[in-house]
């Protein structure tokens, strides 16, 4: 019926009409005008009919004074992904001695909420303390590994939707055998070291999906393509030794000044699929640091190319969830390592330093929608 516009009709206007889609579908022009970006229902509104939920990183209650942030992050999201309070250096400074402060408040504001905790990260070879990355034999790092992931898993068991048990296991450029990454568990244990990774998570939360969490797989150059060659040999291997893995978490730290490799992620995602992984895109941001023109064109850029790459994605199959690395520009990561030669500030995120939606924003919602 003409009155009845169908939600799906709004977001695409939403969506088109923010990116500027030249082909908007007429009855939802009007559906565009009646609606702003700021009165579309809120992202995590669709996840109970989509099966889709949506998320984003962010600093721990307990130290975030931005209490409208808070607010937006828990308006939207169905999932709190710390963006540094779970890691090792934080919650295992010393050998034994364990700091929850901040994964609590998190796990406590998510119960608030009605939101779930995304855990991040159990094993990684950055954001560790001296001691772990002193560790010289399998004995000391076995040992390190079991005690880290019971205290940790076991504390949150229940409250946590799904865990990147291990990060960034694959690094080409570090010349070793398959790929993989240089780091103090390579070099103690192999990389036996992620099949033991994900047997002690699942021993202590038998429930919890398991992740395992890659970036740097998405474009047309010879980095990537080496890198999802790698990936994907690591994940058969997984597969073969039944190591407990549901997922793989695609980091997805986009930059719209580069080329997607449609086809090769495409075939790429088809064969992770096939070996029976679930996917989520886990740290979702655009980089512009490199595109011309004002903060409107930019976001337009940013909307397109997230469209670009969630249609690859959804192509082969929907998401479990879709997470982005911060919800406002205000604080996103990549900030302290980019700089743009206007001098402007990046825009990668969904909301902007006003934490209003953006174009990104109105993407995300067209995806996440049923
Ligand atoms: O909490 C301490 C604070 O007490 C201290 O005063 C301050 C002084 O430098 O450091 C604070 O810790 C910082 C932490 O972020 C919390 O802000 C660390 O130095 C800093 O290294 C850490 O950076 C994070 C980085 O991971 C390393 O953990 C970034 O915010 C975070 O965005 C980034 O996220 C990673 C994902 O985990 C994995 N994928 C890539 C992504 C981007 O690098």
């Amino acid at each position: 019926m003409r009155g009845d516009i169908s939600r799906r009709s709004v977001v695409l206007a939403l969506a088109g009409a923010a990116i500027g889609a030249p082909a908007i579908i007429g009855a939802s022009r009007h559906a565009a005008a009646a609606f702003s970006l700021e009165l579309a229902p809120p992202l995590r509104s669709h996840s109970r009919t989509s099966g889709i939920k949506f998320g984003c990183a962010g600093a721990a209650p307990s130290v975030q004074r931005d209490r409208i942030l808070l607010e937006k992050i828990a308006t939207e999201g169905d999932i709190f992904v710390p963006e540094s309070s779970l890691k090792w250096d934080q919650t295992e400074p010393r050998p034994g001695e364990f700091d929850f402060a901040e994964g609590d408040s998190i796990a406590a504001f998510a119960a608030r909420n009605d939101m779930l905790v995304h855990g991040h990260t159990l094993v990684w070879y950055a954001a560790i303390p001296p001691w772990v990355s002193q560790l010289t034999t399998s004995g000391e790092a076995r040992a390190a590994l079991e005690r880290h992931i019971a205290t940790e898993v076991s504390r949150y068991r229940g409250r946590i939707w799904a865990w990147d048990v291990v990060n960034e296991p694959i690094e080409p450029a570090d010349r070793l055998d398959g790929g993989y990454r240089n780091s103090v568990w390579l070099r103690c244990l192999g990389i036996a070291y992620v099949d033991l990774a994900f047997r002690l998570a699942r021993a202590t939360d038998p429930q919890v999906p398991l992740s395992l969490n890659e970036y740097g797989i998405e474009y047309a150059t010879e980095a990537a393509g080496r890198k999802r060659q790698a990936l994907l040999a690591l994940l058969r291997k997984l597969r073969d030794q039944n190591t407990p893995i549901d997922c793989l978490g695609l980091q997805s730290h986009l930059d719209c000044s580069q080329t997607f490799d449609r086809a090769g992620l495409t075939a790429f995602l088809q064969n992770v699929v096939k070996l029976g992984y679930r996917l989520m895109i886990t740290e979702l941001d655009v980089n512009d640091v490199k595109i011309r023109g004002n903060d409107a064109e930019r976001d337009r850029a940013v909307a397109r190319h997230v469209a670009e790459y969630l249609d690859i994605v959804f192509s082969m199959e929907r998401p479990l969830s879709i997470a982005t690395w911060g919800l406002s520009d205000r604080y996103t990561w990549l900030r302290q390592y980019y700089k743009r030669a206007d001098g402007t500030a990046l825009r990668p995120l969904p909301l902007d330093t006003g934490l209003d939606r953006k174009p990104m924003w109105a993407e995300l919602a067209r995806f996440v929608s049923p």
